[in-house]
């Protein structure tokens, strides 16, 4: 029976899709891309020309064999990576050079149902989805999902507001006078309704915190800092000093205070 360590790559594309895939301490990224069936690019898949060169945001790999033509020691010592040679040591964040669209892949569809809706002040509504599939949906802690807004087709952008390890998700979402999701909100949404969102997507997401951080939110845009908080309190790789300054229009818009 294989001991084989196997950690998640995130593939962060250039149109702001994020796909995870798996990857064994064994194998290549660009291997494990290959068996998931997405096509990073690549050419000589040796290390010799550089096209898959792609920046690693968090992780630790092992390089593998290359030639300075494809990578230099400074381009390595930067960030960098072959997907081709490299392997896995921990779980990876990479950017992907390419779009998913061209590496035949996209953001994926959920179905979810309402398990809380309700406003947490004036301004700001609170959504809970259960997800079909929980296992299914991977993200970063900051990105978003496009959420259709049920009973018409079109799409509203939300970030989590919750870490990704949460069995539920949640969002927290602007009060808009007359807006389509608002409308659904305050007149027909309850327990139970059924809704798809398609993600996860974004480039702002936690990286590997080296230093102290600091956090910056307003108004709902304290929905991915909760994602990014709930991330560094619960993972002990993660052990930084956190300072938040959250700001809102007035004190009863200030939201969430006791999970902060
Ligand atoms: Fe040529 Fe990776 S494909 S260096």
């Amino acid at each position: 029976m294989s001991t084989q360590t196997e950690h998640k790559i995130a593939l962060a594309f250039e149109d702001g899709i994020t796909k995870f895939i798996p990857c064994g301490e064994d194998q290549t990224v660009a291997d494990a891309a290959y068996q998931s069936k997405i096509n990073i690019p690549f050419d000589c898949r040796d290390g010799a020309c550089g096209t898959c060169k792609a920046f690693c945001e968090s992780g630790d790999f092992d390089e593998g064999d290359f030639v300075d033509d494809a990578m230099t020691q400074d381009e390595l010592d930067n960030g960098f990576c072959l997907p081709c040679q490299a392997k896995p040591r921990s779980d990876m964040v990479l950017q992907i050079r390419t779009t998913s669209v061209l590496a035949k892949t996209g953001p994926e569809t959920f179905n979810a149902t309402v398990t809380k809706v309700g406003p947490l002040s004036e301004t700001v509504f609170e959504l809970e989805l259960e997800v079909e599939d929980r296992e299914r949906l991977n993200f970063l802690p900051g990105q978003y999902v496009n959420i259709t807004v049920p009973g018409s087709e079109e799409t509203r952008s939300y970030s989590f507001a919750t870490g990704p390890q949460e069995d539920k998700i949640a969002f927290l979402i602007k009060n808009t006078p007359n807006g389509l999701m608002t409308n659904w909100l305050k007149d027909v949404a309850k327990v139970g309704d059924k809704l798809e969102f398609e993600g996860p997507m974004g480039s702002f997401f936690l990286r590997e915190p080296l230093q102290p951080v600091l956090l910056l939110a307003g108004g709902t845009g304290l929905a991915p800092v909760m994602s990014i908080m709930e991330s560094l309190a619960n993972d002990e790789l993660l052990d930084v000093p956190v300072r938040l300054i959250y700001g809102a229009n007035t004190s009863e818009d200030l939201v969430r205070l006791e999970d902060i």
